[in-house]
């Protein structure tokens, strides 16, 4: 474990003593792209990248925190007002104690020192893996109960409200509940969640279309808007319904009129994506990875022509991967605008794959993607050192 080991050691060296050291996993989602918001449902699984907190409590309640990846430390006390938000990585670790606070968890101060796995601005959820580790650490090392589906609600407020991106439940729930080697099928509006193994025939291989998902947080959140606007216009006809989850296709369809063009093409992804979502985890579970697969295919189309998250360089990508023998699906995954694929290839095929996507890759975009399988890690915890 050596990120752990030089966590630390580096902890050591900085502050002399011998921390405790927890670990939260990034996230992989195979289908159920922003249908999280909308009460809907999605289908990730959590990654073997993690962010790892070194901590040690203290006996103020001031929290000292270095990041080793950019050597630079910041310092708040609990006790003082809540600062406004730095626009960086600090905003999510800040959020994250003022919002377990703000839930009535009076917490220790404390030193902490991060390093993450998880490549950042990928898709890869980088900021739930840093909000869920920071958050736990900080739960444990105060010597306060852990509960998981308290603490992701914890870290997604914290986005929510203090760094200002109103994303929904999913990338914290499944670095707090993510089991190895499944999927998990989770239910946005109620947390009902069940588990989904990944058939042993398949890998989950990722290609980082090495485009940085800038525009993320502005467009996700008009994105947003444009799904409540559905909302509204749509319990017009409906009566009052909460989210576009209590909306089907046939309803969708028979008040499209309701609906300025570009609205309904953002619900009709949404009501799309939760038929699809649900019909996914069941052509898993039956071992159906061709229908899987076309799934996902049908999901990138919706999110590429009605949903418009999807580029170029993400389309290029998808593109590439379909036609390769072995490859049952691929799709973009994540918020949208670059980031990553997944793409569900047969076991035996998938050097074959990794050589032609890259070879594809570079011909026409020039840039060359980093492509890997993913095996699907487990939740948040204490690293036993
Ligand atoms: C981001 C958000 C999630 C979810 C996805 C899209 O990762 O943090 O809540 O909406 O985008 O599915």
């Amino acid at each position: 474990m050596p990120i752990a080991n030089d966590l630390s050691n580096e902890f050591r060296r900085l502050w002399g003593t011998t921390p405790s050291l927890y670990r939260a996993p990034g996230r992989v989602n195979l289908i159920g792209e922003h249908t999280d918001y909308n009460d809907g449902f999605v289908l990730p699984a959590a990654l073997e990248f993690a962010t790892m907190t070194a901590i040690r409590p203290r006996a103020d309640r001031r929290l000292r925190i270095h990041s080793l990846a950019l050597a630079e430390t910041v310092e708040f006390d609990l006790d003082s007002p809540a600062p406004s938000p730095r626009r960086d990585w600090t905003d999510y670790v800040l959020g994250v104690a003022l919002m377990l606070e703000r839930a009535g968890h009076r917490l220790h101060g404390a030193d902490l020192m991060l390093q993450s796995s998880v490549p950042m601005g990928a898709g890869m959820s980088s900021s739930a893996a840093l909000e869920v580790s920071v958050g736990y650490a900080l739960l444990a090392e105060s010597d306060l109960p852990v509960s998981l589906v308290d603490l992701a609600r914890c870290c997604q407020r914290a986005e929510n409200e203090f760094v200002g991106m109103r994303c929904g439940i999913m990338d914290q729930f499944i670095s707090c509940h993510g089991v190895a080697g499944h999927a998990v099928l989770l239910d946005c509006r109620t947390l009902d969640y069940r588990l989904v193994p990944i058939d042993p025939r398949a890998r989950l291989v990722i290609c980082n279309s090495m485009v940085r998902h800038e525009l993320a947080g502005s467009e996700y959140n008009l994105r947003r808007q444009d799904c409540e606007r559905g909302v509204a216009l749509l319990s017009q006809a409906l009566g009052p319904i909460k989210a576009l989850r209590d909306v089907n296709s046939a309803e969708l369809e028979q008040y499209t009129g309701l609906l300025p063009e570009v609205t309904y093409r953002r619900c009709r992804h949404i009501v799309s994506e939760n038929a699809r979502t649900l019909q996914a985890a069941d052509a898993l579970e039956k071992g159906d990875l061709h229908r899987f697969g076309m799934l996902m295919v049908e999901s990138h189309k919706s999110m590429r022509d009605d949903y418009q998250i999807s580029c170029r360089e993400l389309d290029v990508l998808v593109e590439l991967a379909l036609p390769i023998a072995g490859v049952y699906g691929s799709r973009m995954t994540g918020g949208g605008f670059g980031g990553c694929t997944v793409s569900l290839v047969e076991a035996d095929m998938v050097e074959r794959f990794m050589e032609t996507v890259a070879k594809g890759y570079r011909e026409v975009t020039g840039m060359t993607p980093s492509i890997f399988t993913c095996m699907p890690g487990s939740s948040v915890g204490p690293v036993v050192q």
